[in-house]
């Protein structure tokens, strides 16, 4: 199957890219800033005293920035565990003494909305990131800190303004320590991988888009290792999903070496149709590395492709951004290639018309 459009046509990909999701992309080094500036100078927080446990509450585009937090800041040293809470239900450990992030971009998400009454009601501690809707009302009415973010954005497009004010709190509230610093280092970081990944940047020389170029016409699936490797896998599968609006999935080594290894024996057409990504980095544990080879070594001949890219970056949170920016950038290409205009998700807006009827 050949790309609809040539990536290198800046002309050609506007008439696609009618929204300029590329143009989003571009900036989000300066999102990045922007969002430090907010999370360091936010709202006041909670008292100090430590959580036993927190819980982030969030769905799709907004809930992968409690992910994000759990992986970062346990490589912080944060020494209490990090839920994240996608669904309408929240666990029976989170209570009074419980830390509550609740990140809604719309701040109108059901789920979210459901389960930050459920704390409130509980006596949590609880912190609200969003552009508007009733998740800043709320924050307002009831005296709650709220970090209050830009709005007219694509949630997905906002990964920096959900997350970085996670972190900050956390390290402004002394349960964390260095994160503040890898996030200013990433912002020049961010700058240079954009000269790399961005549509500038011709296909021959560019990663990103000669990674489109080889999606084109299979289905991605993406495989991280456990912590944060885990987490860049699953933003990949979803900006694969709602910018090139493909099927994709995701799984993490080792964890995926004791089931998903097995299954790929049958269906040989549809294994030929998948092109597997394995997100790796310098530091990768040695058996996890032995494991990715041998694992590739066994599927080689059921599936289309493999492509391995390894994160880069002087510490955890440039090689986590940097993953994230490559895959963003990635996925908008193969929506490009694949003569998908990348922003409107019609099927989630729809989707969530017929639940208010
Ligand atoms: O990407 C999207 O549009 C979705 O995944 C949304 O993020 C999700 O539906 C939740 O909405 P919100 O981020 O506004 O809470």
């Amino acid at each position: 199957m050949e790309e609809k459009i040539s990536l290198d046509d800046m002309a050609e990909m506007a008439t696609v890219d009618l929204s300029d999701m590329l143009g989003v992309l571009e900036k989000f080094p300066s999102q990045v800033r922007d969002a430090l500036g907010t999370g360091t100078s936010g709202p006041d927080l909670p008292p100090a005293a430590a959580p036993v446990n927190i819980a982030v509450l969030g769905m799709g585009g907004s809930g992968i920035s409690g992910d994000v937090l759990a992986a970062l800041s346990a490589e912080k040293g944060l020494t209490v565990p990090v839920a994240t809470v996608k669904g309408y239900s929240l666990p029976p450990f989170v209570g009074a003494d419980s830390l509550v992030f609740a990140v809604s971009y719309s701040g109108n998400t059901e789920e979210t909305l459901d389960c930050l009454d459920q704390a409130l009601e509980r006596g949590a501690r609880v912190i609200a990131v969003s552009s508007g809707g009733k998740l800043a009302s709320t924050a307002r009415d009831r005296g709650l800190p709220l970090f209050e973010i830009p709005g007219g954005l694509q949630p997905r497009a906002s990964l920096g303004y959900l997350f970085v004010p996670l972190l900050c709190a956390l390290e402004r509230m002394g349960m964390i320590e260095g994160a503040i610093a890898e996030l200013e280092s990433s912002v020049e970081m961010l700058e240079h991988r954009r000269a790399e990944y961005g549509p500038e940047a011709e296909l021959e020389s560019n990663p990103a888009k000669r990674l489109a170029r080889d999606l084109v016409g299979f289905m991605p699936v993406v495989y991280g290792a456990e912590g944060y490797l885990a987490v860049a896998a699953s933003r990949w599968k979803a900006q694969f999903n709602e910018m090139a609006k493909v099927p994709s999935f995701c799984n993490y080594f080792p964890e995926l070496n004791h089931n998903e290894t097995v299954g790929w024996q049958n269906l040989e057409d549809v294994c030929r149709r998948c092109h597997i990504v394995v997100l790796g980095e310098p530091a990768l544990h040695p058996r996890t590395e032995k494991r990715v080879k041998i694992t590739l070594d066994l599927l080689g001949g059921s599936v289309g492709h493999v492509t391995r890219v390894c994160a880069r970056g002087s510490n955890v949170v440039e090689r986590f951004l940097d993953l994230a920016y490559f895959g963003d950038f990635a996925s908008v290409y193969l929506a490009l290639a694949l003569g998908q205009d990348p922003t409107p998700v019609t099927r989630i807006e729809d989707l969530k018309k017929r639940l208010a009827e």
